[in-house]
């Protein structure tokens, strides 16, 4: 959470600051501020978007060479002008923004109390900032120095910047657990969280790896670790150009990324999946098959979005591979002194990469020798690379913060890699690995056919926008899409839903079922169908209103439901790569009859690097 951005080199830095931090207020947008050098400290800092910040300062002389700016997500202290950041020290010398968090800033923060400091925020950013200045003071020695005392000190997450005014071409950076992108130009760099502040200026960049502390001026990186030894910077070639993370005539980056998914799918499944010659060529599982054949059990750690992703998960690769998976939410995993033992494979799952709570439960199980497998979209993100192998998503830069493309990108690659693993392990015939292949193929051209009627979603939105709470049944494959439904429509509508196995239902949620409880039914073609259908008439006996996701050509549950929206045919085990989208349609178009802002929605975050 939250997203930082720097800037230093011969250019105007004002500008590129605060279009980067557009770029990154998916990460947080409840305050922004810069803190920039022109002839000393200034700092600029209010509640809200980068746009008020960026209103609020019209006329203001915001010429400088050297920027940092910060775009936030509460952690410690309300969202407010004094505890936006960038954070000032007491000397009024040095400005720091931060992202992370302090653990142990109390006990910091009381011993500078007793040397009679005092706090003008409520944060730990604050806190640290002050002691690295202490450190400076008694110590007598210089900023990069007492940056590194400093952070030997702390536990915690951060990645930080700091400028100060006496040294008006450096920016020291460092991180442990929060992203850290250093942008490589021709007499200049730029930092960012992610690389999306620097698209247009270098594609030339350095990925900071946690315990590293980065000394940065126009001509000169330098890279160090903790203990002072210098490390030589690894440049990566971006592979990313600026049309992808702009919105491209859609409103939202939501819709667009929904309406990308035939080419996201497709640009997953190209180059692995070769349908008419029966193959899948995936090196991160071939690297690994033994490992995989010989698996007595498979544990999956996600959170959010990329859990359900997991649960779909399990049941393919038990149906598929018969290897027994269990699904774990990675902030309960970390804590609860799982059972991993060496050898065992962990799936990681997350679009973002940077998921607090997955990069440490991984980070636990590889100490206990266990294999970690990541699925990330994320290229170059510390999941991605912490893991032993594991398989990209391919779908792109996804800024909306509600996940869509990058969830049909998870399921993709976890049935190729079921696919995959099954047939080397002789757990599936060919006929059925055939077909499914197919099927996995047309999956892109599908989904491009089912989006041209996403008008009809928009009326069934119309029509159910001012209720108060829904449900979310499905049965089988389409069990996590039903939860996945409940979550979209929660963050981007602030309604209230659930989701639930559709027979569980009866178990509890079905008193809540009356005239005015929209039940949304995940009811594709499969081997449930009939079953699928009791639920159906329970929820109707009692009134409730029925919206149902069903497949082309179904004659029955038309005679039951409000309202249906078909898909194309599919084998179950796809189906989910097609029931999905009508249930993110459904949740932006409720979003935007309500007036919410469905790209960043209140209190949420894309990337969670805060546990
Ligand atoms: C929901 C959503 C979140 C994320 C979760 C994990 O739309 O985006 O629930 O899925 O925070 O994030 P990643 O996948 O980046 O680890």
């Amino acid at each position: 959470m939250c997203g930082i951005v720097g800037y230093t080199g011969p250019r105007e830095a004002y500008p590129i600051v605060i279009t980067g931090l557009k770029r990154l207020e998916y990460r947080g947008y409840d305050s922004t501020g810069v803190a920039l050098l022109n002839g000393g400290l200034k700092v600029y800092k209010k509640k809200g978007r980068v746009a008020d910040l960026e209103e609020n300062i019209l006329g203001k002389n915001l010429h400088c060479n050297i920027a940092i700016g910060h775009t936030r997500w509460a952690t410690h202290g309300e969202p407010s002008d004094r505890n936006a950041h960038p954070h000032t020290s007491a000397s009024g010398k040095l400005a720091m923004i931060h992202n992370g968090i302090i653990e142990n800033y109390a006990q910091i923060k009381k011993e500078l109390l007793n040397k009679g400091y005092s706090f003008t925020s409520d944060t730990d950013t604050e806190v640290l900032l002050n002691f690295i200045e202490d450190i400076r003071k008694n110590n007598d020695c210089n900023l990069e120095e007492a940056v590194r005392v400093a952070l030997k000190r702390i536990t915690g997450a951060y990645c930080i910047l700091l400028i100060d005014e006496d040294d008006p071409e450096t920016i020291i950076a460092a991180r442990k657990g929060s992203p850290l992108v250093i942008g490589v130009g021709k007499g200049e760099h730029f930092l960012g969280s992610d690389a999306s502040p620097m698209l247009e200026y270098t594609k030339e960049v350095v990925y900071v790896n946690d315990y590293e502390l980065a000394i940065v001026r126009p001509n000169e990186l330098i890279l160090k670790n903790l203990g002072n030894e210098k490390i030589t910077p690894f440049i990566t070639k971006l592979d990313m150009e600026l049309a992808a993370i702009e919105k491209g005539g859609y409103d939202h980056f939501m819709l667009k990324e929904i309406f990308e998914q035939p080419s996201t799918i497709h640009d997953c499944l190209r180059g692995r999946l070769d349908a008419a010659a029966g193959t899948i060529t995936m090196s991160g599982v071939m690297n690994n098959i033994e490992h995989f054949k010989n698996a007595s059990r498979i544990i999956i750690v996600a959170c959010g979005t990329s859990w359900h992703a997991g649960l779909l998960a399990e049941y393919v690769i038990e149906e598929l591979c018969r290897i027994p998976v269990e699904v774990e939410y990675a902030s309960e995993f970390r804590y609860r002194n799982p059972i991993v033992n060496k050898g065992d494979i962990i799936i990681a799952i997350s679009q973002s990469g940077e998921t607090a709570d997955t990069l440490v439960a991984i980070e636990r199980a590889k100490e206990n020798g266990a294999i970690i497998f990541g699925i990330v979209n994320v290229v170059g993100s510390s999941i991605a690379r912490i893991s032993d192998g594991g398989a990209y998503t391919h779908a792109g830069p996804e800024i909306g913060v509600a996940s869509t493309k990058a969830f049909t990108g998870q399921l993709a690659v976890i049935m190729m890699m079921a696919l995959k693993i099954a047939k080397e392990k002789g757990t599936i015939t060919d006929d059925r690995y055939n077909k499914l292949l197919m099927e996995l193929d047309a999956v892109p051209e599908k989904v491009d056919a089912l989006l041209k009627s996403a008008d009809l979603i928009k009326i069934i939105a119309e029509k159910y926008k001012g209720a108060g709470d829904a449900l979310f049944l499905g049965r089988g494959y389409n069990f996590p899409i039903a939860l996945e439904g409940a979550l979209k429509l929660k963050e981007i509508s602030y309604i209230h839903a659930e989701g639930y196995p559709a027979a569980e239902m009866k178990h509890g949620p079905i008193a809540l079922v009356d005239e005015n409880l929209p039940v949304v039914f995940v009811a594709t073609k499969d081997s449930y169908h009939e079953k699928i259908v009791s639920n159906m008439q329970e929820i109707k006996a009692r009134k409730g209103k029925i919206i149902a996701i069903i497949t082309e050509g179904d004659d029955v549950i038309p005679g039951l439901a409000d309202d249906v929206f078909y898909v194309p045919t599919a084998d179950e085990i796809i189906a989910p790569l097609l029931s999905t989208i009508p249930l993110q349609l459904l949740s932006y178009y409720v979003g935007i009859a309500k007036g919410v802002d469905v790209d960043k929605p209140r209190n949420l975050a894309k990337s969670v690097t805060v546990e």
